[in-house]
């Protein structure tokens, strides 16, 4: 951290960030790439021209945060009214607190220049990870309320004059993480969600190139931001050559009264930059997630067995035993039991917000299934979905006030379900009780944590702010229900679900562990979406089914193969499988338990894109670069065809290493510059061990 006349530098162990007041007082953006040896490397904060009476200084001027004000007309970051109809925010600097620690930052504290209104910038370096972090607080001084309107996370400045594409992450239910990149133009590029969860539409990551970066090479500036409701990110080219990135709650819809003596936090956007290409800005954000935001992001997963697809609502002691024992046999650690164990649960249209075992199904409660699970030496895991409400419930009896909606409206059932207010606290409160009964009476290691519908009618009779405050309140009231029962039972292992990959951030994993990619299952699809998916996120969060959807057509190796790449599960009817399959699925889940470990925690490298090319690699090193595994995946390409090389990546390029299947020991430097070259048929695969032998 650098402090001088020019203002302030975050270095982290290669890039720097840095701003500083310019002449005229304005916070404004200096530089933001690589880490230069001298503190004076870094640029002066300048004043900027103006350009004719239609673009002056303030338009023209690379604001770290700037609020709408003055004659601005380039997205803003934050836009509030104040009480007497005052529409705009004039930010002065006041002080800067500079933070040591292992986390060095700086807060900023700036004031508008008449009302009582401050806005503190809070930044910090990660510097291992090459990650800056920024979030702003937001505090209402004076004894009037003040709307915020829009209160974004970040700007995050390109360099001046580049012609830059942008990565992002787009898709649908059964269908998410497709990558696009696509050159940005001058005017704005908006993604978001106004579903109040992140969506499986668009993930809010970005990743911005010269247009000439691959996985191994090229200037990244990419960034992400850990919020799981509505959010936004735009991506703007001004007419003078300047390109930022926007991160923040959505302001769709949005608005929330700030009190007298609130202050309103925004969540946190984290941001990197690298010169080594899109894989390396990948592990960098995989090795954060792992070390700082995972609330177990060390501890190898169990390989899982969920009974969803193979017994659907119809669950019972001797409907999952016979499963449990089959799952046992094949070296399953953890049983989990999905949807239907609950009161009235027989279909989806009842049940939802009655969270005890269903008395019919479960006259001596859920004791007896979970000893039967205990004996086979397995844990037990069960499925729940808190923010949802079935009309058909004894909790929608009681309360039908408590789900969202409008009064005049009809309340539109997705599902045959409604979502609860989270944003009240006697809903959170009645979540917080109920689960936590359900968690001390039973030995639950694991919790599969689902959300199965979007919004509508985001009504909120009586609430005490602004009814639009609902956006924000429902997350923070999420995040409280889950936080408090994680306290509270420390060692359960929850995942993010949401029909698949709708609530996947780094907002909600500093709750769960793992997520669930996509409801789609399909191996070859599957193979792209975990390609998109780990542009984000690291192996050890993507759960990964080896399911019957793709069956018989693509062979059970090949679908085992695909989820051994990340944290593995099965999901299939074990009763429908043979003796034959079940045996090759024993073996299977003895070699990932061989490989767990550099999966879950090892480098990625995207060696052939499973998006893009019917012929796809990846493979993962250990962080001592000792051990590797390679994942190769034939999907369907006319004969005659000849593969290419795979180029190994990560190996000491001065050590030697045996790969699995051929008989020679070269250098890392060989694996990684002459290749290898694998042979496969139409949908079949190989997975390939790498060591370390000198
Ligand atoms: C969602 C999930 C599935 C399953 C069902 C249960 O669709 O994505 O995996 O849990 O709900 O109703």
């Amino acid at each position: 951290m650098i402090t001088n006349s020019h203002g302030w530098v975050l270095e982290t162990r290669s890039t720097a960030y840095a701003f500083g007041l310019n002449p005229s007082g304005r916070l404004v953006h200096r530089y933001w790439g690589a880490r230069m040896p001298l503190a004076d490397d870094y640029p002066a904060p300048l004043d900027s021209p103006g350009w004719a009476s239609f673009n002056g200084p303030a338009h023209l001027t690379p604001e770290e945060y700037p609020a709408y004000a003055g004659p601005s007309y380039i997205d803003p970051c934050l836009k509030v009214t104040f009480s007497d109809g005052v529409r705009d925010a004039v930010l002065i600097f006041k002080s800067a607190d500079v933070l040591p620690g292992p986390n060095p930052g700086v807060d900023i504290h700036l004031e508008d220049a008449v009302y009582p209104f401050a806005v503190t910038l809070h930044y910090r370096a990660h510097e291992e990870y090459d990650l800056i972090e920024r979030w702003a607080s937001l505090s209402n001084h004076g004894d009037q309320p003040i709307t915020l309107e829009r209160a974004w996370s970040a700007q995050w400045h390109l360099p001046l004059g580049g012609s830059y594409r942008l990565s992002h992450l787009a898709g649908r239910w059964l269908d998410e993480w497709h990558i696009h990149r696509e050159v940005l133009a001058p005017g704005l590029k908006v993604l978001e969600s106004r579903r109040i969860t992140t969506s499986h539409h668009h993930n809010p990551w970005f990743a911005v190139d010269r247009g000439n970066a691959d996985e191994d090479q090229g200037e990244i500036w990419f960034g992400v931001l850990g919020w799981s409701g509505n959010w936004k990110l735009t991506a703007e080219v001004t007419d003078f050559a300047s390109t930022r990135v926007n991160l923040g709650i959505n302001d769709w819809d949005f608005a929330w009264r700030l009190q007298p003596g609130e202050t309103f936090a925004t969540p946190a956007s984290l941001a990197g930059y690298t010169q080594s290409g899109f894989g390396a800005a990948s592990r960098c954000l995989h090795d954060f997630t792992r070390d700082t935001v995972l609330p177990h992001g060390h501890i190898l997963h169990k390989v899982l067995y969920n009974s969803w697809e193979a017994t659907t609502f119809n669950v019972d002691v001797p409907s999952q035993s016979r499963l449990a024992e089959l799952a046992a046999a094949m070296g399953i650690e953890l049983f989990v039991v999905d949807d239907g164990w609950f009161e009235g649960r027989n279909l989806d249209d009842a049940g939802l917000g009655d969270w005890w075992p269903d008395r019919a199904k479960f006259p001596d409660g859920l004791g007896p299934l979970i000893n039967r699970v205990n004996q086979l030496g397995m844990e037990f895991g069960l499925w729940i979905e808190p923010e949802m409400v079935n009309p058909d419930s004894d909790l929608y009896r009681a309360h039908p006030d408590w789900a969202i909606h409008f009064p005049t409206r009809q309340r539109t059932e997705m599902r045959n379900q409604l979502i609860l207010n989270l944003g009240r606290s006697d809903v959170q409160d009645y979540l917080i009780d109920i689960l936590d009964k359900l968690l001390s009476e039973n030995a639950i290691d694991f919790i599969k944590w689902d959300m199965n519908r979007n919004v509508s009618e985001p009504g909120w009779e009586g609430a005490e702010g602004d009814p639009r405050e609902l956006w924000v309140r429902f997350v923070q009231g999420l995040y409280r229900v889950w936080g408090t029962l994680r306290a509270r039972h420390p060692h359960v292992i929850w995942q993010s679900c949401s029909g698949g990959g709708g609530r996947v951030d780094l907002g909600i994993l500093r709750l769960a562990d793992q997520a669930w990619v996509s409801d789609n299952t399909e191996a070859t699809a599957r193979l792209g979406i975990q390609d998109g998916f780990s542009q984000v996120f690291p192996a050890n969060v993507m759960e990964a089914w080896v399911t019957d959807s793709s069956a018989p057509h693509i062979p059970l190796e090949f679908r085992f193969h695909v989820s051994m790449a990340g944290s593995l599960g099965v999901g299939g009817h074990l009763l429908h499988w043979s003796e034959a399959d079940r045996a090759d699925a024993a073996r299977l889940i003895a070699l990932y338990k061989q490989i767990r470990s550099v999966v879950q925690f090892g480098d990625q490298y995207r060696l052939r894109s499973a998006q893009h090319e019917p012929f796809s690699a990846v493979s993962y090193v250990s962080k001592d670069r000792r051990e590797g595994v390679l994942f190769a995946f034939r999907t369907h390409i006319p004969d005659p065809a000849i593969l290419p090389p795979l180029y190994l990546r990560g190996l000491d390029p001065q050590a030697l290493y045996t790969v699995e299947g051929f008989d020679d020991t070269r250098s890392g430097a060989s694996w990684m510059n002459a290749g290898l070259t694998v042979q496969l048929r139409d949908f079949q695969s190989t997975v390939r061990k790498i060591k370390r032998v000198g």
